[in-house]
């Protein structure tokens, strides 16, 4: 697939500080937008990173028919760069879409996009081991108009970002604290769609936590709050009497997501037992108590997978494997790392490489 490209100007490259990088800082020269009007997309482009006009009247500022996709592209050790399972993001878009009555865009359409795109500005990709460059697109109704109704006209953007590794000084384990006070999705909501409004949903609870020296927020389930659903931008496991166990996804509440995937296509190759079930906060606490529960980790984009060293409910610590990462969540991390920096033969066929 070709796409039309207009090459920027004005480079802003030199104006990145590649030593302090953080996340979703500085942004590529260039973006994809494709636009969908009279009910079909056209063939998009890219063109020079910009901001774009909106009116006041635009729908999504109103009723937030938005949603979104992360991924990264890291520099290859084999050469190239490599995108991880960026297909299954693409679908995932369109789930989300289909939720939130957005058109669909086809499959191939946002995986060739994506690679376009990293392709004209691959030298944003950084150099570093960790680093990466995070790809974020996104859908959003872009018709002018007041009254709950799904827009007409739609804007598909890729943007990307050169981003720090999300571990500086090794994997250090995080502390989360479990509220049951607010809930992030309820059954039958948007709770498995990357819905824009699921993070606005969040934002305050994950404020509360913050404030009182978390660094995420545990959700539970939000009909009964007894059974454990995800982090704010996680996915969350246990290592109970040395099996992995992750909440199963029938409710509907819980994003889907393609490290968690990934992890439990792994965990077989690996020798551990994993199981998606539900899984009832009061059973992590007994298996706390009793020394059954030794690890507990998220598994999500930006980390890959990030140890939890302590759960907070209740006023009550649950300090998990002394604070330390354990041997599941160490070995889960190297092999996926290993396999998107091309340290490691990819022998699922989980990445595309391409050369530029
Ligand atoms: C709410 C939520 N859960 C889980 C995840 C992890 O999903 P993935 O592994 O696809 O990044 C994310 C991040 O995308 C998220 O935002």
């Amino acid at each position: 697939m070709t796409f039309k490209t207009t090459k920027t100007q004005n480079s802003h490259f030199d104006s990145i500080n590649w030593d302090d990088l953080r996340f979703g800082v500085y942004f590529s020269d260039h973006m994809f937008v494709a636009n969908y009007k009279n009910g079909k997309w056209d063939d998009g482009e890219i063109m020079p990173f910009s901001n774009i006009e909106i009116s006041p009247a635009m729908c999504t500022l109103h009723y937030a028919q938005a949603c979104f996709e992360g991924l990264k592209a890291f520099r290859s050790e084999k050469g190239g760069a490599n995108l991880f399972r960026p297909e299954k993001n693409a679908a995932r878009l369109n789930f989300s879409s289909e939720r939130l009555c957005i058109p669909q865009i086809d499959v191939n359409f946002q995986v060739e996009a994506m690679k376009e795109l990293v392709k004209f500005d691959n030298k944003f990709i950084p150099q570093k081991h960790g680093q990466s460059l995070y790809i974020r697109p996104f859908v959003f109704g872009s018709s002018n108009f007041l009254g709950v109704q799904a827009s007409q006209e739609y804007k598909y953007i890729i943007i990307t970002s050169p981003v720090a590794s999300y571990y500086a000084g090794g994997l250090a384990p995080v502390k989360i604290l479990v509220t049951d006070e607010y809930v992030r999705a309820v059954r039958g909501g948007l709770g498995n769609t990357k819905a824009a409004a699921n993070y606005a949903a969040s934002l305050y609870g994950g404020m509360q936590a913050r404030k009182m020296g978390f660094s995420q927020v545990l959700w539970l389930d939000g009909v009964n709050l007894e059974f454990v659903d995800e982090v704010g931008a996680m996915n969350i496991m246990f290592v109970i009497d040395n099996e992995i166990i992750t909440p199963s996804l029938d409710q509907g509440s819980i994003l889907p997501g393609i490290t968690r995937m990934s992890v439990l296509e792994l965990a077989g190759d690996l020798g551990i037992k994993a199981t998606e079930r539900k899984i009832s906060l009061k059973e992590v606490i007994d298996a706390h108590k009793s020394g059954h529960l030794t690890e507990c980790f998220g598994t999500g984009t930006a980390a890959v997978i990030s140890p939890v060293g302590q759960l907070t409910y209740k006023g009550e610590d649950m300090i998990i494997n002394n604070n330390q990462i354990g041997p599941v969540a160490q070995k889960l991390y190297d092999t996926i790392t290993g396999i998107q920096y091309g340290k490691l033969e990819d022998k699922k066929g989980w990445t595309l490489n391409f050369n530029f």
